[in-house]
């Protein structure tokens, strides 16, 4: 079957970042002819792109969204526009002022360019965060929005605007509420980094990993390589102004994945329980994977100890830089 992205021309935002650059990297599989990442390098790094600016058909655009002419000239003649730039929510927490500009100003300049170039299909990134402490479990796309930080309340208006674009402009977009994303080209430079990360930091410093309670929090942590390919089968589907979950649809204790870091690293250093902060995160997160399933046709394939293991292989490249 012909791929949406045969011969196709591509925006990716933020596509220096973790999941920008594995999308710049199976467009180009899929057979996209130009993919154009748009990055303000502000966590992202240039070298995620490397493979596929060897390809001859990625460019890099250092360029920030909040520049609306640099926006609209980007996307100009664009067939398909993968949005993923945002900040951290820790970075929202610290400037709420900085997050509406880029997350939600920055995403009206993204939605209105590619209206202007009326490309076949939008689609961005949203978080799981929207859901706040969830209704019931597994999480599905339909129950209440009960988030309260800054961060999720960006991507909500993401998801709205983008709705609204596709309303008035008929620009098909496609939603994606990823839940926790691993693997290859995590940051591991930034003043926050994500807990495998940290993790991994600690084994290296003979220190033992720091959990919080008794380590039952859960969460539903998803392979990084099959975001990508959501996104990639986002543009197969005919669904409009569709909001899909991304997720494993499976739940992992933190203990467990505290013991799955030890083992497959083969440390000793051993987990340290400190008394849960305020304002923790719900205790348990799983996604229902079910509406991707049927809309367009995803499932994540990689496990838990597959994804982790090729984490730890590629961390240990990028710090030591080969
Ligand atoms: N990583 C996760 O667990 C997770 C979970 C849910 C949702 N998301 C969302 O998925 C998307 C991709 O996340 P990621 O993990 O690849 O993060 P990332 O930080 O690696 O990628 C985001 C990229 O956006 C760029 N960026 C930030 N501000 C910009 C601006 N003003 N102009 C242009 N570029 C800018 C950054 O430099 C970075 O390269 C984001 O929208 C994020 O909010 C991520």
């Amino acid at each position: 079957m012909m791929s949406a992205l045969s011969g196709a021309r591509v925006v990716v935002t933020g596509g220096a970042g973790n999941v920008g650059s594995h999308i710049v990297d199976g467009a180009i599989a899929a057979g996209a002819s130009e993919v154009v990442a748009l990055d303000a390098l502000v966590r992202g790094v240039p070298e995620n792109l490397a493979g596929a600016l060897k390809t001859g058909k990625a460019s890099l655009h250092e360029m920030d969204i909040r520049d609306r002419e640099a926006v609209t000239a980007a996307i100009e003649g664009a067939d398909v526009v993968f949005h993923q730039a945002a900040l951290r929510w820790t970075r929202c927490q610290e400037s709420p002022r900085e997050c509406q500009e880029v997350m939600v100003d920055g995403t009206f300049n993204v939605l209105e360019a590619a209206a202007a170039a009326k490309v076949k299909r939008v689609v961005l990134a949203s978080s799981a965060v929207v859901y706040g402490e969830p209704e019931a479990l597994p999480m599905h796309e339909d129950q209440p929005l009960n988030g309260t930080t800054f961060y999720g309340s960006m991507k909500v208006a993401n998801e709205q605007l983008a709705r609204a674009f596709s309303q008035l402009h008929g620009v098909p977009a496609t939603t994606l509420r990823y839940f926790n994303v691993y693997g290859p080209r995590m940051d591991v430079r930034s003043r926050f980094v994500e807990v495998m990360i940290r993790w991994l930091n600690l084994i290296d410093e003979g220190k033992p990993l720091t959990l919080f309670g008794d380590g039952s929090s859960s969460v539903d942590f998803v392979y990084v390589g099959d975001v990508a390919r959501a996104n990639l089968l986002a543009c197969e589907s005919s669904a409009s102004a569709a909001i899909v979950n991304v997720c494993s649809g499976v739940e992992t204790k933190m203990r467990d994945l505290a013991a799955l870091l030890l083992r497959l690293t083969g440390s000793s250093v051993g987990m340290e329980f400190k008394p849960q902060p305020e304002g923790a995160l719900p205790a348990r997160r799983v996604g229902d994977p079910r509406r991707a399933r049927e809309l367009l046709g995803f499932e994540a394939q990689t496990t838990l100890e597959e994804g982790v293991t090729a984490l730890i292989e590629w961390r240990k490249r990028a710090l030591s830089g080969t």
